[in-house]
């Protein structure tokens, strides 16, 4: 298959590359690098040893997305671009309505034009707000409590609007947990702009040298430590949930929504402790206030994964860590640095 990759130079997108051209896929990347580098791409194309394209283009150009689409016979889309800071949404809406939203109108569109109608869709375990009970389960209740979960909500929304008017479109929604780790090669990783907002890309920096402690926000909260608890997903396993759900919507067409994640959550205190054993290196942290949004616990039913898209997660914590700090060391100004 060839697949369109939006958003595919950033740090899901990237890894995601790397599996399909592994699986032998062809790989169209729509990318315009406002987070994310080019180099990403020339060292997915090493690891790889194969060649994939890249348009450094804005999803929001019409135009230029039409011409992509006719220069290639691209098969399914999968949409990773968007805008991601929770807190800059709640900052600049919208800049995040129109990055994300009129991002994906203006692709849906071009799709439509080409004849391209399966998208694997970019969502996120926000879309539960503030959830009721743990694990999350797909037919929760949804709901968002920033400008960043309601662009994921409302994109939902549109796509499942564009199915109910057209059943020839195959669509699935992933609903990621939390995403961290690196390819094992250390090559490809996360690599945030600024002060990571996010627990385990701010470990490693702590565990480097560059922040002095982490920070925990909360230890008040009615889990076993007190610490927020998430279900952190190694982001080669949830690379590889999109080729299943390709695989899936290519045998059985239809509408999908699956959660992606381990069904195991992990407290911000054990998540520090697995990185001072996968470094080696103490991690100083302080108890701080509560941060504002945050949820007690967050964990994934995966079971719908399992039985419809024959996926599940394998890799644990330990690789997790592991992964992340190799690419921490290897690249400690991310992709700024090295060649
Ligand atoms: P990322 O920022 O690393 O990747 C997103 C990519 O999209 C970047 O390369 C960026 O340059 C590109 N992009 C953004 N807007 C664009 C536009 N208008 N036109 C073209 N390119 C554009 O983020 P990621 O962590 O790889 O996330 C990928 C997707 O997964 C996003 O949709 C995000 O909302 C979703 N998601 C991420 C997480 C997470 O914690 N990382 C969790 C749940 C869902
Ligand atoms: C995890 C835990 C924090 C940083 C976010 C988005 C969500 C999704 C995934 C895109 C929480 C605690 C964090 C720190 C801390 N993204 N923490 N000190 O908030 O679960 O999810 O990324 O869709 O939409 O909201 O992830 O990594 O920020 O936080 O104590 O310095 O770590 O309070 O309990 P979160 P996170």
């Amino acid at each position: 298959m060839t697949i369109l990759l939006t958003g595919g130079a950033g740090y899901i997108g990237s890894h995601t590359c790397l599996e399909l051209l592994r699986a032998g896929h062809q790989v169209v990347v729509v990318d315009n690098l406002s987070n994310s580098h080019a180099k990403a791409l020339d060292r997915v194309r090493k690891l790889a040893g194969k060649d994939l394209v890249f348009h450094r283009e804005d999803l929001r150009d019409a135009l230029a997305m039409e011409r992509i689409f006719s220069t290639a016979d691209i098969t399914a889309v999968i949409h990773f671009a968007a805008l991601k800071a929770v807190g800059e949404s709640v900052q600049k809406p919208l800049l995040y309505w129109d990055n994300n939203v009129t991002g994906t109108l203006v692709l849906l569109e071009q799709m439509e034009k080409a004849g391209v109608r399966t998208m694997v869709f970019s969502s996120s375990c926000t879309v539960y707000g503030d959830p009721a009970s743990v694990p999350i389960r797909e037919d929760f209740p949804l709901s968002a409590v920033n400008p960043y979960g309601m662009t994921k909500l409302t994109c939902e929304r549109i796509l499942g609007d564009i199915y109910r008017g057209d059943p020839a479109w195959n669509v699935a929604l992933l609903r990621y947990f939390n995403p961290v780790g690196a390819d094992p090669s250390g090559e490809i990783g996360e690599d945030p702009n600024g002060i990571p907002s996010n627990l385990v890309p701010y470990i490693t920096q702590v565990a480097i040298g560059k922040h002095p402690e982490v920070l925990v926000y909360g230890n008040d909260y009615p889990t076993p430590d007190g610490t927020g608890v998430r279900d952190f997903i190694h982001v080669t396993d949830l690379s590889i949930g999109h080729l299943r759900a390709l695989e899936r919507l290519e045998a059985c067409p239809g509408f999908l929504v699956c959660n992606l994640g381990t069904g195991r959550g992990y407290s911000v205190l054990e998540m520090i402790k697995a990185m001072e054993q996968a470094s080696g290196r103490k991690i100083p942290y302080r108890i701080a206030p509560r941060r504002s949004g945050d949820v007690a616990e967050a964990w994934a039913d995966p079971s719908r994964a399992r039985a419809e898209l024959g996926w599940s997660a394998t890799r644990g914590l330990d690789q997790m860590c592991e992964d992340a700090w190799n690419w921490q060391v290897k690249n400690p100004e991310g992709y700024g640095g090295g060649s």
